[in-house]
């Protein structure tokens, strides 16, 4: 019965922070009031410190996620300590070990690198403290207790099916293309630290193996395993530099590269540079290459809407965040969170006990009605790649 309370709960904080979001609380919004009561059927937040660990405001997607949590948790009645540290290590793992001196209930914890904050999850463990993954995977330690994520191997999927879209081998709908290639094709991983970066190009790699394999696709540089493709801390200017790089090694007899599978949309703006500075483009129709991306940022968004970035794939922050309060919830109350997922995530140590949400391509025929209509971004941020 408790499960089914949480799972109610759920459904309706989902429901109140998509009101919210639709109220003007999209992904860019820095709004932290969203005047909206998340408490449900009697079940009342008995307040306290939450602890909200994010590993960068570099990329847009971070933040958006930091706010939706902030705003969630402090419509919930919870005060929040969020941080963000910058892509390093000892500053997260410094922001953690406050976190609980502070006296944090719970923490929730986006991971920078997923294997170096054992000490950090040692302690909250000795002060009873339960710790949420946040979409990235902590490993190596017994004292994780839940992660909430998206399936990542199915967005690997998507990442791949929206370059075959692109080239024009796949149709949107999953049918058979009329193009058969063959097609020169370059590849880029996340960052080997980070537990995703394995899921996303697995997934992607069951599809496109059997096309490297039949001829379909060509990997010029001959780099397709993920040790050689990976860019560490998903730095764009790595992917520019590696991306330059593979065109003076592997194209310079005139060859064209025509498609790049990239797991992230910073990546794929440092891939797109590099393309724009060797002359390709700028659009797909004057020959830039197709592109794919990941997490639907703002400044991508605009460059799918121009043509330049052909996909990227769309992970709803507000749910994840959502998810995210519904477990520290659950736990704060005694319960145990809902998993859809106990299986899949092995940190080394254990299974860890998952919630996986959905994900979705965003194409710029399905920008409006993904983005806009959900209240994601505005018509106005998509015209100007900018949030807010
Ligand atoms: C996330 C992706 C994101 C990447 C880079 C991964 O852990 O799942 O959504 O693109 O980190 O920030």
């Amino acid at each position: 019965m408790v499960l089914k309370k949480f799972v109610a709960l759920a459904a309706g904080l989902t429901l109140a922070l998509s009101l919210a979001a639709c109220g003007g609380s999209g992904a860019g919004s820095t709004d932290t009031d969203t005047g909206t009561d998340t408490t449900d059927g009697g079940t009342t937040a008995e307040g306290g410190l939450i602890g909200v660990a994010m590993p960068t405001q570099t990329s847009s997607r971070w933040i958006a996620d930091g706010n939706a949590v902030k705003e969630g948790l402090e419509a919930a009645g919870y005060e929040v300590d969020l941080q963000f540290a910058n892509d390093d290590i000892p500053t997260q793992q410094q922001q953690v070990d406050q976190m609980i001196t502070k006296g944090a209930k719970a923490l929730i914890i986006a991971a920078i690198d997923g294997t170096t904050l054992s000490g950090q999850l040692d302690a909250a463990k000795a002060a009873g403290i339960p710790v949420v993954a946040y979409d990235r995977l902590i490993r190596d330690s017994e004292n994780v207790d839940f992660y909430v994520t998206f399936d990542n191997f199915k967005v690997g999927v998507q990442q791949a099916t929206s370059l075959l879209v692109g080239l024009g081998v796949m149709n949107a709908d999953g049918s058979e293309g009329s193009a058969t290639g063959p097609f020169n094709v370059e590849l880029f991983a996340g960052s080997l630290d980070d537990n995703n970066a394995f899921f996303f190009f697995n997934g992607a790699m069951s599809i496109l193996q059997p096309k490297i394999d039949d001829g379909t696709l060509v990997i010029k540089s001959g780099q397709t395993t993920i040790e050689q493709v990976n860019i560490l801390r998903w730095q764009q200017e790595t992917a520019q530099k590696r991306m330059e790089d593979l065109l003076t090694q592997a194209y310079n007899d005139g060859s064209k590269v025509q498609g790049v599978l990239s797991p992230y949309d910073g990546l794929s703006r440092g891939i797109l540079t590099a393309l724009g500075n060797a002359g390709y483009g700028p659009t797909i129709a004057d020959g830039m290459p197709i592109v794919t991306g990941q997490d639907a940022e703002i400044e991508s968004v605009k460059l799918i809407n121009d043509d330049v970035q052909f996909a990227s794939i769309f992970k709803d922050t507000r749910k994840l965040a959502a998810q995210a309060i519904v477990v520290a919830q659950a736990y704060l109350m005694g319960a145990e969170p809902e998993a859809n997922d106990t299986e899949t995530y092995d940190n080394g140590v254990k299974v860890v006990p998952s919630y996986l949400l959905e994900s979705d391509i965003v194409y710029k025929d399905t920008i409006t009605s993904l983005l806009v209509d959900s209240g994601y971004w505005t018509a106005d941020e998509v015209a100007s790649g900018l949030a807010g």
